[in-house]
């Protein structure tokens, strides 16, 4: 129910940033909704299940999105035990971090 809604959002969302052709924004989305979407809020809109998982759209105000790319590489182990760690395949990576770009307004 909840995944068919976010669907359907992540959908309607207009998405202007064209990644490059290589990199699947769906898949990005897909990934992000299955592997993270447990704790963090992984669509346009919402809050996240886990109150302190910042939602995704809201990480490009803390973070540099390329930045992320290495820390999900070796493993991201945030300082709370809940936040657990991901070691993500390169092309893994790629897709989700497009995908987390398209959802900011300035698609970085
Ligand atoms: C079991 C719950 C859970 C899952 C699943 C989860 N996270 Fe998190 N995540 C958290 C929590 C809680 C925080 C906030 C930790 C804090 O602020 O101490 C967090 C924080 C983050 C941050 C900010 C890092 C920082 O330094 O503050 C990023 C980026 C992140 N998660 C990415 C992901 C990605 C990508 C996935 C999927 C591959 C994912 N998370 C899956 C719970 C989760």
């Amino acid at each position: 129910m909840l995944l068919a809604l976010f669907l359907a959002q992540s959908l309607a969302a207009a998405q202007p940033h064209l990644p490059p052709p290589d990199v699947d924004v769906a898949k990005g989305r897909v990934f992000a909704a299955d592997r993270c979407g447990l704790c963090h809020a992984t669509g346009p809109k919402g809050a996240s299940p886990l109150r302190k998982a910042p939602p995704f759209r809201d990480l490009h105000k803390r973070y540099d999105i390329d930045g992320l790319a290495e820390g999900l590489a070796e493993g991201i182990g945030v300082g709370d035990v809940r936040m657990p760690e991901h070691v993500l395949k390169p092309e893994e990576i790629d897709n989700l971090l497009a995908y987390i770009k398209s959802l900011s307004p300035r698609g970085r």
